[in-house]
């Protein structure tokens, strides 16, 4: 039998206070919320998950090196870290997995600053703005690219 497909599902600073932070912005589901129904659709799709949320760049860098080897794809909200981070951007290309970089929030009808993301450089497929369902699409949207590997 075959493995199912792992998919490491990367949550970046701030993440951790959804539900409570900027709600019109970001919603009224907590992060647990998210992962729930992240886990639901994963279980549908016959994919595994698993969560990483940090608020610190070299736990994030280190979870995704991790990646390399041990998981099939990745899906990520880098938050703030999108619009700053190079090593973050850095330890993608070096997991050489499929990755789905997810913004709850449209960035590009926000401020100037967050309109540039330095992952979507590594990126294979980009979605802003459809709220958690964002990531129910993207883990589907791994799950079809692992499978067609
Ligand atoms: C975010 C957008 C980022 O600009 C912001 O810093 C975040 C969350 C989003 O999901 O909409 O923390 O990535």
């Amino acid at each position: 039998m075959t493995q199912p497909a792992r998919i490491l599902v990367v949550n970046g600073p701030n993440l951790n206070v959804l539900g409570t932070r900027n709600p019109e912005v970001y919603g009224a589901e907590t992060l647990a919320d998210l992962e729930a129904r992240v886990r639901r659709r994963a279980e549908a799709l016959g994919v595994e998950v698993e969560f990483v949320q940090s608020n610190h760049e070299g736990e994030l860098v280190d979870a995704i090196q991790r990646a390399r080897g041990e998981a099939d794809g990745i899906l990520i909200n880098p938050a703030a870290y999108s619009h700053t981070s190079v090593a973050i951007r850095d330890a993608l290309e070096y997991a050489e997995l499929p990755v789905f970089e997810v913004h709850l929030s449209n960035i590009h009808r926000r401020e100037e600053f967050r309109h540039r993301s330095f992952v979507s450089g590594v990126a294979d497929a980009v979605l802003a703005g459809a709220g958690p369902l964002g990531y129910e699409l993207g883990v589907e949207w791994l799950a079809e690219r692992i499978a067609a590997r």
